[in-house]
């Protein structure tokens, strides 16, 4: 979809738009010429953007969001972790008749937001959680590997996407670690250790040693495809699997609030978002393979680096929501606009596999920037 064909009037809000991702974000759609109001707790930092940006702009905590996304048709929330602001957020959406979209990648945000279905569908909104490099990738992959294959049982999907993570990203992944991992077994979520399963994968480049993790497609693929048994694989070097035996070791000590407390002032100390360099230099691999009793398919895709990724993806899900694309209720990435949503990223490239060979290859629009990035240890 292009800009121009969008519903001129439709407006979204951006909540969370002083926060690293946020703030790319609304970068993005003011050059788009998309006129989000900007939106936020922090009046002073809300403003501070919108002010830059040329941009209206609205102060609300999300316990009071109804009274703020009630002359809007869409909010996108960027503001993570999304354990404290999806579930406000969405009450106040599907009160007030607004679309609702986010960039989690928290598996129980999913399943909860999930049950939300029939009450949003009855109020004529959408919800579409996971519009970022979590889950849009994967989730079109997995209806890819679907399509290909329609009698599969096993779906397995993994990512390779090392680079440097933002604040927000890395306090959501602490606040999560001492919860375990997740697997979907006949149809079930099954609670296990991270990285309870290793597998090598090519993800493009040779093989490299990947874990499982408890990411959202366990969730998302499901209502995606129906296979019923789902396992999502990151790419890990070797100090990242000691660092998850640790974490399985020390399990819910490090959920404990002190404990909590040390590592977020930590990752305020120590961590930056990735450089305006990384984002435009790395890019991200996904891999999946679908079987059935009698088959399997291997399908990869390649992508631009995961916040310029989550940039493109939730901008293009939210022009195609205010247009109208999109069916109400819960929905995934690819359950509202198809497999094939990725490839309108510029960037991307998707490639299926039958034995060793690629047989078909499908390009998304170019990009500008040739991409690089420095191999690692696996
Ligand atoms: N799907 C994806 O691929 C993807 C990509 C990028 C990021 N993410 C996720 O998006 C989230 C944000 O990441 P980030 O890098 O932008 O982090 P960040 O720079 O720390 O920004 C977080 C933003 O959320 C706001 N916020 C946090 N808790 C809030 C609450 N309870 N009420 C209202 N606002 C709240 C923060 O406001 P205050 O400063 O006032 O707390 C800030 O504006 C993280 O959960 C991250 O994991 C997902």
């Amino acid at each position: 979809m292009t800009d121009s064909d969008a519903d001129s009037d439709a407006t979204f809000l951006l909540y969370g738009a002083y926060g690293y991702t946020g703030r790319l974000v609304a970068e993005a759609a003011a050059e788009r010429g998309l006129e989000p109001i900007l939106a936020g707790r922090d009046s002073e930092r809300v403003s501070a953007v919108a002010s830059d940006l040329d941009l209206p702009s609205r102060t609300f905590d999300v316990r009071e969001a109804a009274a703020f996304v009630d002359d809007v048709d869409a909010v996108l929330n960027c503001a993570g972790p999304f354990e404290k602001t999806a579930d406000p957020m969405v009450d106040a959406c599907i009160r007030e008749g607004t679309h609702y979209l986010d960039i989690t990648g928290e598996l129980s945000v999913f399943e909860r937001i999930k049950r939300r279905d029939a009450e949003a569908d009855d109020a004529g909104v959408t919800l579409l959680p996971g519009v970022g490099f979590d889950v849009v990738p994967t989730d079109c992959l997995a209806a890819h590997l679907k399509r290909r294959l329609p009698a599969a049982t096993h779906l397995a999907l993994g990512l390779d996407a090392a680079g440097t993570i933002s604040k927000g990203t890395t306090k959501t992944v602490l606040s999560g670690i001492g919860d375990g991992g997740a697997v979907r077994e006949n149809g079930d979520l099954r609670w296990v250790p991270v990285g309870h399963k290793t597998r090598a994968i090519d993800f493009g480049e040779g093989l490299k040693r990947a874990v499982t993790i408890p990411w959202g497609d366990v969730s998302t693929a499901h209502v995606t495809t129906g296979i019923p048994n789902i396992e999502v694989y990151a790419a890990m070097p070797p100090a990242g699997r000691r660092l998850l035996g640790a974490a399985n070791y020390l399990g819910g000590l490090l959920s404990a609030a002190p404990v909590q407390a040390v590592l977020h002032r930590l990752v305020d100390r120590y961590v930056e978002g990735p450089d305006e360099r990384t984002r435009r230099e790395g890019y991200g691999l996904v891999w999946g393979e679908a079987r059935s009793p009698g088959g399997r398919v291997v399908s990869r895709l390649r992508t631009p680096e995961t916040y310029r990724l989550t940039v493109e993806t939730s901008l293009l899900c939210v022009e195609k929501t205010l247009s109208g694309d999109a069916p109400t209720g819960y929905q995934t990435p690819a359950s509202a606009f198809g497999p094939d949503l990725i490839l309108e990223v510029p960037g991307t490239e998707r490639v299926d596999i039958d034995g060793d060979e690629v047989v078909e290859r499908v390009s998304g629009p170019e990009l500008e920037e040739t991409t690089g990035r420095g191999g690692g240890d696996y």
